[in-house]
């Protein structure tokens, strides 16, 4: 019975995680990542804010994993050494703001 409640509670969780893509990351965290590490080349080649290269109808996101993946590919390109809570950070405030995936 002990182990049912724990297999139970453990579906549970990994439930609610896929509602929440990156749960356990902030937004916070994640905007002043993008702002000192992201935006100024990102506004070089699409203008404004940079914020035109998340939205525009071509993009290559397509999904919460897919985002995950191109954040760190960018990390490993610019040498940044981020960790996996830095990338989740930066995926959540991405997500949150721009993109809208829900898994
Ligand atoms: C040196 C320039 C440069 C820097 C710095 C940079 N990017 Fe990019 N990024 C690009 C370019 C160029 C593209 C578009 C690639 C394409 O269109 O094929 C891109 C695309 C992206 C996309 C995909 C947008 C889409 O189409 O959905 C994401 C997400 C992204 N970058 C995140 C980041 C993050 C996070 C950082 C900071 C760690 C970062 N980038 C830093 C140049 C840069």
């Amino acid at each position: 019975m002990r182990n049912y409640l724990i297999l139970l509670a453990a579906i549970a969780f990994t439930s609610s995680a896929q509602a929440d893509p990156f749960a356990g990351g902030d937004p916070k965290a994640g905007k002043r990542l993008v702002e000192k590490y992201c935006v100024a080349c990102h506004a070089r080649s699409h203008g404004g804010d940079g914020s035109a290269i998340y939205t525009r109808p071509d993009r290559r996101v397509k999904s919460a994993q897919g985002l995950l993946s191109q954040i760190r590919i960018c990390n490993t390109n610019l040498g940044l050494k981020w960790f996996e809570e830095e990338e989740l950070h930066v995926a959540r405030y991405l997500n949150d703001k721009y993109y809208h995936f829900e898994q």
